[in-house]
């Protein structure tokens, strides 16, 4: 058995907990065969192990186990209720950003009193049934949602927990698309407002600020930025106190990077000790929303090699997976380790993996030493975040299967979509 045969996302514990192995020259997803997954429910097909899941989940919350701490899951990273179930299970916090990702907490018997809600743009629906789930905390990112979200509690006559949400201005240092923590991004308050804020909080009754955070972008490969944004909220807390308000919590975000191909990923244990102690010595419980680092490494997308074909210098593998299903490569030009199922050498000349879709930027790979040939089943690593939920039914494309595999058992969690599925809902003119 060869461990790791994925440039390998940190998956924390021993390496026996590594979910993705080659056992006599074939990928298994725990002790299950990825041929047999293929068999049995096609591809292309998101296959995750709630093995890797715990593994990556508890390495985390043991991170931070030396100080009070709530590790909030980032539901949009992924929202499968499989997925959610097995994080509810061990007792995860849930970052959602709609009412639909509450929803999808709540069927997956997800704890609301342990749901923060973010995002920049809550309607007034959303904010009355995150009020009436009783959830932990609104991540207020603006004035307006402050008025927008007193009123809809004084007509419920509850008084909502509000962490405010500040921009501290910080470099992620990541793709442009996902830093979020600069004056120019959209998100959050500017962090000089925010006292001002929670002095409008405190004479609008029904709300109390009793937290404060930052989320500066996905994808951090260095501590430094997460450390600095942490420090700039304790100084915004200090005054904050002494302004009188009841602060319990510090939220600093999420952006836990992975290792796609070589990056560095600082374990959780760095980024906890990077904020921890700090965060502890004020007397406030530390939140995390990480996404990406809990489920990445713990989802693979499973896909099938249709054809091989060469237009002149090129060398193609055209898959049954494209940028519908996997869409990061095309929208980040991002970079995912893709793998045969059947264990072999590197080839001497390199492919382009892609899709079917109707667009060169259709790619999921580009220019690898595959030895692969029509037929041959590829496993794209590092799938399980941001994977499936970006997923679309562009050029009319079923979307595909889920699977989780649980030792030697694997469960369709989401069967793949019909072709009726698709325009079901539709009508045509009268
Ligand atoms: N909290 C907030 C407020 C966020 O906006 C995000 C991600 C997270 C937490 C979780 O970040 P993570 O730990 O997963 O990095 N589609 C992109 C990533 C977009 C991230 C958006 N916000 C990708 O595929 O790389």
């Amino acid at each position: 058995m060869t461990a790791r045969p994925f440039i390998p996302a940190p998956l924390g514990g021993a390496a026996s907990s590594d979910p993705f192995t080659y056992r006599d020259g074939v990928l298994h997803a725990e002790e299950i065969s990825l041929h047999e997954i293929a068999n049995r429910f096609g591809t292309p097909c998101y296959v995750y192990s709630r093995a890797g899941l715990e593994a990556r989940w508890t390495d985390f919350d043991r991170a931070f186990a030396e100080h009070e701490h709530l590790i909030c899951f980032a539901v949009k990273a992924n929202g499968n209720l499989a997925v959610l179930d097995v994080l509810a299970r061990l007792g995860s916090g849930f970052d959602i950003v709609s009412g639909g990702e509450l929803a999808r907490v709540q069927a997956a018997g997800g704890r609301t009193d342990r749901v923060i809600f973010s995002g920049c743009g809550k309607s007034r629906e959303e904010l009355r049934l995150a009020l009436e789930a009783g959830i932990r905390c609104f991540n207020v990112e603006s004035s307006g949602e402050l008025e927008r979200l007193a009123e809809t509690a004084a007509a419920l006559g509850v008084r909502a927990p509000v962490s405010l949400r500040v921009n501290p201005d910080i470099d992620a240092r990541t793709h442009p698309y996902i830093a979020t923590g600069l004056k120019e991004n959209k998100f959050g308050i500017p962090i000089e407002e925010a006292r001002a804020l929670a002095a409008r909080g405190r004479a609008l009754g029904s709300v109390e600020v009793v937290g404060i955070g930052a989320h500066i972008g996905s994808q951090q490969t260095s501590t430094g930025p997460f450390r600095d944004s942490v420090q700039r909220m304790l100084a915004l807390a200090d005054r904050l106190r002494a302004d009188g308000v009841p602060l319990r919590f510090l939220n600093a975000g999420g952006g836990m990077g992975v290792r796609y191909r070589d990056e560095t990923a600082p374990e959780a244990t760095e980024f906890a000790a990077a904020v921890g102690d700090r965060v502890a010595a004020r007397g406030l419980e530390l939140l995390v929303e990480p996404g990406r680092a809990l489920v990445a490494g713990a989802g693979v997308l499973l896909t099938r090699v249709e054809y091989r074909k060469r237009n002149g210098a090129r060398d193609f593998a055209i898959c049954d997976a494209a940028m519908n299903d996997l869409l990061r490569p095309a929208l980040y030009d991002a970079w995912h380790d893709v793998i045969g199922v059947e264990e072999r050498a590197p080839s001497e000349s390199v492919v382009d993996v892609v899709g079917p879709v109707c667009e060169s930027g259709d790619f999921l790979a580009r220019q690898r030493p595959l030895a692969v040939d029509a037929g041959d089943l590829l496993a794209v690593g590092n799938a399980g975040a941001y994977g499936f939920v970006m997923s679309s039914n562009y050029n009319a494309r079923p979307r595909a299967a889920e699977v989780m595999v649980d030792g030697g058992r694997a469960h369709l969690v989401r069967p793949r979509e019909r072709i009726g599925d698709l325009f079901s809902s539709e009508s045509r003119l009268p």
